[in-house]
């Protein structure tokens, strides 16, 4: 946006979240250097990465407590599971937790290919690679006494009409689902839900805390990660 196109009061606004902040470049090529940014952000600097044009480099920017930004990941990116359609690519997975120091007791829901690490809880219909939880997502309320403790939900459900069919299941109510979420976690649990679409919930039920665009390469889909934290 130009200045031009700022009224006072927005400039104001502007200059108070700005003030005695520097904008920073960063260029991180390992997970050192990523979580350097994610303490970064933590403290409530603004940062940005103007250059995006390597799959190691990062747009983000934290901005009156949301985190706003766009990924882009290139082509140059390797699946752990090639053959399992929909796995995160690249480096997606660890770049989200990195935003997230302090939270370690994941639940990765629609994990698909993730494998077991300690204090994670994975979650899939499909017990092909063996989830800590096997269930339909309709029932998570029933699992709430072992997710009540979670303090960050990693989600990357199928898409569209046809994802669905790719893993032979059956459309369900995202709305319904992240309404059930905020039933099971704690007040101040965090929920990064991957989608082509922007999710539908309830303020009374959960904060939204930021959007993350993420592109891989050319004519694949663009994802958003909505960041949001339980009420
Ligand atoms: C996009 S894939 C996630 C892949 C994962 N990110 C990975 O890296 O392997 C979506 C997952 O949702 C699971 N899924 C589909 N319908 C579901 C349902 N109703 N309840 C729970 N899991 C479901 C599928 O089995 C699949 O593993």
């Amino acid at each position: 946006m130009k200045d031009a196109e700022l009224t006072d009061e927005q400039k104001a606004e502007l200059e108070k979240i700005l003030e005695g902040v520097e904008p920073t470049e960063y260029h991180p090529k390992t997970d050192d250097e990523l979580k350097k940014i994610a303490r970064d952000l933590a403290d409530g600097k603004i940062w940005t990465d103007r250059h995006c044009d390597h799959p190691g480099q990062i747009t983000t920017c934290f901005c009156n407590g949301a985190l706003y930004g766009f990924w882009r990941l290139g082509q140059h990116y390797k699946k752990k599971h090639k053959n399992f359609y929909g796995a995160y690519p690249g480096n997606l997975l660890e770049r989200i937790r990195v935003l997230f120091p302090d939270r370690q007791k994941v639940l990765h829901l629609f994990s698909g290919t993730l494998s077991p690490e300690l204090n994670s809880i994975r979650f899939d219909v499909s017990d092909e690679f063996k989830p800590d939880i096997c269930d339909h997502i309709y029932n998570i309320k029933d699992h709430a006494e072992v997710l009540s403790d979670r303090d960050i939900i990693i989600a990357d459900p199928p898409y569209e009409k046809t994802d669905f069919e790719r893993y032979g299941a059956k459309p369900f109510s995202k709305r319904r689902v992240i309404k059930d979420l905020s039933e099971v976690v704690q007040p101040g649990t965090f929920l990064c839900w991957l989608d082509t679409r922007l999710m539908q919930y309830s303020k009374s039920q959960w904060i939204h805390r930021g959007d993350i665009g993420v592109g891989v390469s050319s004519n694949h889909r663009v994802r958003l990660w909505t960041l949001l934290e339980c009420v």
